[in-house]
């Protein structure tokens, strides 16, 4: 089985003055690559300290972490952004658009790194925002766009460069409820589209419905795992 994210006995532990807080209190996960994960769980509960460790963002206390097959809990500083810049896209709750850049600038920016032919650049921008459902709204600017919008703008961002792992912490967070589904409609049929492997952190329990596995945490620790790909 090729899995791409495998946590052995993660523990991340901060200090607030004397007290220490273990925000994640031995974690061991595995997560198969082009699954669609969701993570629950009440606030506090560790859900984006477990996010960022993936990423690379924030280092364990102990334990081990391999992403892609890369061990990222010994990587530096230098090497975790790089291996992030090349193998993981993010969506946040707040959309993180440049209010002066059209949608299409907002998705060019970023991909221009890594593109440098102008004419691939426009083809690959085009083709994720279409994906994403925004033809004809490529030169509008985000604050002419509704929030449902605005997010659509930025999983095209996020996929454009093709990353490995796509992870998205409370992505319909700021969002009505009606709107929300529609986004994780979007990111269902992104995942089974490009094969990329979602992790999404929500609040919104009903998410659990259409993840291949669902991690329930609770102070730190898995209280529980659901959905098809749960055994695995
Ligand atoms: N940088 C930090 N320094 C100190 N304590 C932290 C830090 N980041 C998180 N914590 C603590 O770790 C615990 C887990 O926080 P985390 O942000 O991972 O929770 P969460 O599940 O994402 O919550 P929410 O649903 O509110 O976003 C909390 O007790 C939090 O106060
Ligand atoms: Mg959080």
């Amino acid at each position: 089985m090729d899995e791409i994210v495998v946590l052995e006995n993660v523990v991340k532990e901060y200090r607030n003055g004397e007290r220490a807080v273990r925000a994640v209190n031995g974690v061991s996960l595995s997560i198969e690559r082009g699954s669609f994960v969701v993570v629950l769980g009440p606030s506090g509960s560790g859900k984006t300290t477990l996010l960022n460790i993936i990423s690379g963002l924030v280092g364990p206390t102990s334990g081990q972490v391999r992403v892609a097959g890369k061990d990222i809990s010994a990587m530096t500083d230098a090497q975790a952004t790089r291996f992030r810049a090349d193998s993981i896209g993010f969506v946040f709750q707040f959309f993180n658009l440049f209010p002066t850049l059209t949608v299409l600038e907002n998705v060019e920016i970023g991909l221009a790194l890594r593109i440098k032919d102008p004419q691939e650049l426009r083809e690959r921008t085009l083709k994720y925002l279409h994906m994403v459902g925004l033809e004809g709204m490529e030169a509008k600017f985000p604050d002419q766009m509704s929030g449902g919008e605005q997010q659509r703008v930025s999983v095209a961002r996020a996929l454009a460069s093709q990353p490995e792992l796509l992870i998205a912490d409370e992505p319909t967070g700021n969002l009505d409820a009606e709107t929300g589904e529609t986004v994780w409609a979007l990111l269902r049929n992104m995942n089974r589209e490009t094969g990329t492997t979602v992790i999404a952190v929500t609040h919104w329990a009903e998410a659990a419905e259409f993840a291949d596995k669902t991690l329930y945490l609770r102070s730190g620790r898995i209280e529980r795992i659901s959905g098809p790909g749960a055994g695995r």
